[in-house]
């Protein structure tokens, strides 16, 4: 596939201190080195960031930067997006020397949802320590984890998902809003790229204020999980939705509210399809247990 992972979300923040203490000390990421432009560099792995907080006069989302696995592969997505009408912004040196990239550049989907696509990702081996005692993220080819961004507009954005940047299809939920079953309904598109991640984007038809539904970090053991939860709990941060283990990805998980705004999901264990034998489908539940939601 064209596409290869999800390499980094870029986030935008009027004051980087609060994401200071909630990725860290909270979530247990890994502060990078201190940049001349003063963002917050944020590590899950050997990589410089994974996500990369930057001054901004809004608190949001920034944008997802998506892997090509090389030039060529990145030529050829740019090439498809210009073919399809879209306006292409090719990222100058200093925005790829931020991005620690060999070269990138900027466009948008069909709901607003900003992309930077990207090959030639710098590492610098630096070994991961989390301050919290996190024992690691799952990452490598399956790149950072995922990210669910809105699409109100929904069949427009996941044809150019699929047809434009080479998605495909894994599941899709229709999630009732209110206790009628037959009422009004979220539907959620999850969508994977080249690698064997449940799904690399998905896209929801709501709303989202901060620019993104949420994004998901996988940790490498349960234990992981439960102890970020109560963290998150001791230091007063919304849980979005409790402990619990969902249906379609099979990801044992909780969400708290970002600094953002937007929510991040905690996980663990998600499902790594077979893409050769697989075939999609669709979900009428969102959680085989928990995951008590709570969206205040
Ligand atoms: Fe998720």
């Amino acid at each position: 596939m064209s596409i290869c992972a999800l390499g980094y979300v870029v986030i935008t923040a009027t004051d980087v201190a609060p994401w200071r203490s909630f990725a860290c000390d909270v979530l247990g990421l890994m502060a990078g080195a201190a940049r001349a432009d003063g963002a917050l560099a944020l590590r899950l792995d050997d990589r410089p960031f994974r996500l990369l907080v930057q001054s901004a006069a809004t608190d949001g989302f920034g944008a997802i930067g998506l892997e090509c696995a090389d030039a060529a592969a990145w030529r050829a997505v740019l090439a498809k997006a210009t073919a399809a009408g879209v306006t292409v912004t090719h990222g100058d040196a200093a925005l790829a020397k931020s991005r620690c990239v060999a070269e990138l550049a900027c466009f948008a989907d069909p709901a607003g949802n900003a992309i930077e696509l990207y090959h030639g990702r710098m590492t610098d081996y630096a070994p991961f320590v989390s301050p919290a005692g996190v024992s690691g993220f799952l990452t490598g080819n399956l790149g950072m984890g995922h990210a669910v961004l809105p699409a109100l507009a929904l069949g427009d954005a996941v044809d150019f998902y699929k047809g434009v940047l080479g998605f495909d299809d894994t599941d899709r939920i229709s999630v009732p809003v209110t206790p009628d079953p037959d009422g009004p309904a979220i539907t959620v598109r999850f969508l994977h790229c080249g690698n064997p991640r449940h799904h690399t984007v998905a896209l929801a038809d709501m709303p989202a204020p901060s620019g993104a539904v949420h994004i998901m970090l996988e940790a490498l053991t349960m234990a992981d999980v439960g102890r970020a939860y109560y963290r998150a709990k001791a230091a007063g941060h919304h849980i979005s939705a409790t402990l619990g283990e969902h249906a379609n990805d099979r990801v044992f998980s909780f969400y708290v509210r970002s600094p953002a705004g937007f929510d991040v999901e905690f996980g663990f264990g998600g499902w790594q399809p077979d893409w050769t034998s697989y075939v999609p489908t669709i979900s009428t539940i969102d959680s085989l247990w928990g995951h008590d939601w709570d969206f205040g």
